[in-house]
Formats: structure tokens, sequence, C-alpha cells
């Protein structure tokens, strides 16, 4: 049931349940099942039936019983329930990650956003309470069919459709930079959850006021390489970030006190850059690559790319002399597998040319380098 006050679908959320609410029935065991609350129907389980009426007109929490015993919770579902229980076609991007796209693109009320694909729907949901009625959210689905479901999923949510909601079936590029899109530097954010977003980089510079985030979802490694290097090679970005996010349940119970023991492993990987004003390029954070290290696809297959350094030849001559004397001495004077020596005066010590972490290899949150990061230093690495 649609309320007429505050901002869309948010009247049916709260006061006691009423015909046409949503209700998450839960068991002692941590089973749902979901009814849609109608005067005179009965629920029915292979653990008894009750009466939806035992449930309008009462307050969200209450336990109601089946003729046979068996107790049930009655709560509205949130969001993130409601996407894990609707029909989907597509693949739906997880609440976990969700919350990390509204915080981490920045969807505000008011933003004029652009997504595709529509998919199923789910991610669309939390990007209509972020941009509100007053924003614009401009979702671009190509198969028609899952335009339908997200269709259905989305007023399913919101009791209704969403005044800031522009669904469009067709491809995002087309849409992005057609007659009917919003124009260049007409959308603040936009949000990418397809299988190739790399082929959207131009027309997401076209549509991208500047400052405007970019933010794209992707499943793989590879898919992430392909896009962070187009990004980075368009001109039209800052220097994208990448990251995923682990979350981790916990059991609590007593002393029993422990991380659970299954986790969702892998989501997906996100990555986000802005878009840099007209005629301007983000300054210049990489070394040259080596002359003729590239492949067919424009990657250099050398140190760099993989955030290795080089070893100079100046510090190859100075470690092999170094050796060269360590050698000697050790023939002389040091027991095998003594560390007794001190370094001699040219020797350089492990730490003192480290570089800090560029900010390139920040993770949100954070601007050191993960622990697993590779050692800058004295790995030496043959160029390609
Ligand atoms: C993983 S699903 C999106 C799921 C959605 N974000 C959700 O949370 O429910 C990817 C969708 O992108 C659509 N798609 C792929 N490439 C597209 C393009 N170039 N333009 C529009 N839609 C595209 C696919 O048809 C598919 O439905």
């Amino acid at each position: 049931m649609l309320g007429n006050e505050g901002p869309t679908g948010a009247a049916a959320r709260r006061g006691s349940f009423q015909t046409g609410d949503r209700v998450q029935l839960t068991d002692a065991k941590g089973r749902h099942a979901t009814i849609i609350l109608q005067a005179g129907k009965t629920f029915h389980s292979h653990r008894g039936t009750f009466r939806h009426d035992q449930l309008i007109g009462q307050p969200e929490g209450v336990v109601v019983s089946t003729f046979s015993g068996t107790e049930y919770l009655a709560l509205r579902p949130l969001l993130s329930d409601f996407v894990l229980s609707m029909p989907r076609g597509a693949t739906v991007i997880y609440p976990k990650d969700a919350g990390q796209i509204v915080q981490m693109a920045d969807i505000y009320p008011g933003a004029r956003v652009a997504e595709a694909g529509a998919g199923s729907g789910a991610l669309t949901m939390s990007l209509l309470r972020a941009v509100g009625d007053q924003g614009w959210l401009l979702s671009v689905e190509r198969r028609e069919e899952f335009a339908l479901v997200a269709k259905a999923n989305v007023e399913s949510w919101f009791g209704g459709p969403h005044p800031a909601w522009d669904l469009r079936v067709g491809e995002m590029a087309e849409v992005l930079v057609g007659q009917q899109g919003p124009g260049p530097g007409g959308l603040d954010r936009v949000v990418l959850d397809l299988l190739a977003p790399w082929e959207l980089a131009e027309a997401c510079a076209h549509v991208l006021a500047p400052g405007g985030v970019v933010l794209a979802y992707v499943a793989t490694t590879t898919q992430l390489s392909r896009l962070v290097e187009t990004w980075r090679g368009h001109g039209s970005f800052t220097e994208p970030m990448a990251w995923e996010s682990m979350v981790r349940g916990w059991h609590v119970k007593s002393l029993a006190v422990r991380p659970a023991h299954r986790m969702v492993g892998h989501t997906g990987f996100l990555v986000t850059a802005r878009r840099m004003a007209p005629g301007f390029r983000a300054p210049e954070r990489r070394r040259r690559p080596a002359p003729g290290a590239r492949d067919a696809e424009g990657l250099e297959w050398n140190a760099a790319a993989f955030g290795l350094r080089e070893v100079s030849e100046r510090k190859l001559r100075r470690l092999r002399r170094s050796a060269t004397d360590q050698a000697g001495q050790s023939d002389e004077q040091t027991p095998p597998g003594s560390d007794q020596t001190p370094p001699s005066s040219d020797q350089v010590p492990p730490s003192s040319d480290q570089t800090p972490p560029s900010s390139d290899q920040a993770r949100p949150g954070s601007d050191q380098p993960p622990p697993s990061d590779p050692p800058e230093d004295g790995d030496s690495v043959e160029s390609g």
C-alpha cells in the first residue's frame, strides 16, 4: 500500500501491518517465507496454517502461531531481504556491494545518475533510494524480458512507479549519446554492471559532468584489468581505484564467539574514476614502458606493468660487487650461514631506498599497500 506522505514507498514501511503489506515470516530455525497480507486469506505450510487477519492491525515484530503450534516472527523485509528473495532474471548485485556502490560512487539525493544493465533491478532500488524523488535514475537494459522483471521488482518494492525512474530498453552507449540521452555533461554519476564496461568509456566521458563519478562492477580479474587500462588510457578520467569487499558473519553465542564457517567468498570488483574537466589530463603517475614491451592489446608485459620495480644496472653492479666481496670473506672468515658479517660500505641496506606506497596502490580507507603486495626493492626482474 502506497502512502501519501514522505518519499516514495516510505509510508508503507512503518506503522501496523495493513492489507497489501509484504511480511517476512521467520521460524525458530531462521527459515524465511514471504506473504502479502490479504484479509480473509490463510497462510499454509507443512508446519501448519494461520489466518492473515491474525497479523493485520498488529505491529511489526509480533510472533504468530500456526494451529499446530509453530511460531513465526513477522517483520516487513528490509531491502536486503527483498533483493535476495525477489524473482531474478539476471544475477543481482548483492547488498554488500550495493552499499559500497552508493557510498563510493557518492550517489546523493537529487543526483542525475545512469546505470546499465538494469538486470533484475536489485541495484536500481538502492540507487533510487539514494537519488530520492527529486533525482533522476536512467536505467538501461538491452534485454526487454529483463527490463520487465526489473520493472516488476522495483514497483513491487516501492508500492508503485518511482517518480525518479526512467527505464529504457536498449544499448547503453546508444542511449547515452542518443537524441533522448542526457546530453554532454548531463549526468553526475554513471554505474555499470555489464560484461564489457570498457566499451562505454567514450560514452561515459561524453555524458559525465566534470568531477562526475563513473563506477563499474566486474566479476573477474581479466575484466578488471582491461577496464582499468582502458579508463587510464582514455585520458578523460582520473587514476582508477579498484577494490573488493569481503563480508564475514560471526557466530556469537555464549562463549562460542567465532567467525561463521561459511561466507560469500567472491562477488565482484568495484572500480571508480572521476571525469576530468574537458581538455585536462590527470598528472602522469606511471613510468614509461620499456620500448617494444606492448602486446597486441597494448598491454605492457614488463616489471612496471606488474607493479614491480626493475633493478637498475648501477644497483646490480653494486650488488654483484657486494656479493663477490662477501663470498670472498666467507671463504676466509665467515662460517657458512652466519649473518654476523657487517654490511660492506657500498652495500645498500634493504630499506634504504624504499619508496612510500604511491596513492595509486591505495585501497579505500587506507593509503597502505596490502600486505601481499610484492616487495618493490631487491626483486630482480627481467624486463620483457
Ligand atoms: C549482471 S546483470 C545486471 C544486474 C543488476 N545490476 C541487478 O542488480 O539486478 C547485467 C545486465 O546487463 C545487460 N547488458 C549487458 N550489456 C549491456 C549494454 N551494453 N547495454 C544495456 N544493457 C546491457 C544484460 O542484459 C544484463 O541484464
